[in-house]
């Protein structure tokens, strides 16, 4: 078969740019771990409240300035609801759902997770100045979607 020269070129072309994206992908997620984390831990969904650390939701102190924040949502609240913590203080959320899809966005800061049933979700979070933070749910949930919030005040 004859191939034309143009063919060729752009043949290889195309080709070589598809490998040189998948090899920056893959340098990305295997050698810079910038790949997304996924079903890594897992929860059944229906039995949240008996599973630990999920049967008692709330925040405690790990280290100097650091809290773990366990934490449910469902539709359509937070569980804790209200969280107040120290300035300065790095905070380390531990999320799952009991239902539905729902979102985990810490307004005006980098914090933003989804948060799927069945799933375990952990981000983490210094608050570097005081004031109060709205927490929202930014996965569409169900009726009361729009008024599924809550608060994070830094002393
Ligand atoms: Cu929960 Cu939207």
């Amino acid at each position: 078969m004859k191939m034309h020269l143009d063919e060729k070129i752009w043949l290889t072309l195309s080709f070589g740019i598809i490998m040189i994206f998948m090899l920056i992908t893959g340098y990305q997620t295997f050698a810079l771990s910038m790949g997304p984390p996924s079903n890594k831990e897992i929860i059944d969904p229906q039995k949240v409240d008996q599973t630990a650390p999920f049967n008692q939701p709330g925040m405690k102190k790990i280290g100097e300035n650091e809290y773990e924040v366990v934490m449910t949502l469902q539709a359509f609240g937070f569980a804790p609801s209200k969280i107040e913590v120290p300035v300065g203080a790095t905070v380390h959320f531990v999320l799952t759902s009991k239902d539905v899809v729902h979102g985990f966005q810490i307004a005006g800061t980098n914090a933003n997770a989804m948060v799927m049933p069945g799933h375990i979700q952990r981000i983490t979070q210094t608050f570097d100045t005081r004031g109060s933070f709205l927490v929202l749910c930014n996965e569409y949930c169900g009726g009361g979607h729009q008024f599924m919030s809550t608060t994070i005040t830094v002393l």
